[in-house]
């Protein structure tokens, strides 16, 4: 009897599934509500200083999740938790829509430490990507503010960023290590 019960409600279950509409990500409403966004993070993600990180062409996989992280107190920000928490699931599905999709930028970087952050960069790539643009869940790095870069691999050092493979990575590099491929990731 139970068996049967279970029988007939998982197709019913799974109907109920395919039954509800999927709100596709909208980047036009992403544009809208990142209004409140563009103080720090600049017109068309493009931020002025290195305190605030560029969003332009940033994988939209990745920030669902920082915006999800700062919203559980994950990852901890207070000026992000508090922004963070103002939105729902569907304002970051539509921000993350509408960052990724802009034209990448270019923060630049410091031309005499850029050879030797190319020298070492190629323990990143397997994961954030051949020209570092990321891949889901794997962070753009290319274009992002040399400073801004630093202290997020700071972060995971002093573990007050947690992710298992980055604060392994940066157990392994120098300060003079993190501001090179910083100055190298900056530059593309
Ligand atoms: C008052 C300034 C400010 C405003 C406004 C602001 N942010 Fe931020 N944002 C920051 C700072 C500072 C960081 C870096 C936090 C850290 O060091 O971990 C950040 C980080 C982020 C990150 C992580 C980026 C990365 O590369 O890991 C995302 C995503 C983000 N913000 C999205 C948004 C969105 C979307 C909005 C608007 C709804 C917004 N922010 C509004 C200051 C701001
Ligand atoms: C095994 C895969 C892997 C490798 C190799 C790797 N990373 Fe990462 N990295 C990640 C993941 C995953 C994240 C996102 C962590 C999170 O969700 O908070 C990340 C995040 C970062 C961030 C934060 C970016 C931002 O916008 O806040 C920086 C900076 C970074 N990595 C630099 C590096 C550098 C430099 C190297 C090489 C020395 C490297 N990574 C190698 C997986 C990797």
């Amino acid at each position: 009897m139970n068996a049967l019960k279970n029988a007939l409600s998982i197709p019913l279950l799974l109907a109920c599934f395919w039954g509800a509409p999927v709100a596709a990500a909208d980047s036009t409403a992403g544009e809208q509500k990142s209004a409140t966004c563009l103080g720090c993070h600049g017109p068309k993600g493009k931020s002025g200083s290195a305190q605030w990180p560029n969003l332009a062409a940033q994988q939209s996989t990745y920030i669902v999740n920082q915006l999800n992280a700062f919203k559980t107190g994950t990852r901890s920000n207070p000026i992000m938790q508090a922004m963070a928490g103002n939105l729902n699931d569907d304002d970051i599905k539509n921000l993350a829509a509408y960052y990724s999709g802009l034209p990448p930028v270019s923060a630049g970087g410091d031309p005499a430490l850029v050879k030797s952050g190319q020298a070492k960069a190629d323990m990143c790539l397997g994961c954030h990507g051949s020209s570092a643009k990321g891949n889901g869940q794997f962070p753009r790095l290319a274009g992002q503010h040399p400073g801004y870069l630093v202290n997020q691999l700071g972060h995971f050092k002093e573990g007050m960023r947690k992710n298992g493979p980055m604060q392994a990575i940066v157990g392994n590099l120098s300060d003079e290590d993190i501001k090179a491929l910083a100055a190298y990731f900056g530059s593309l």
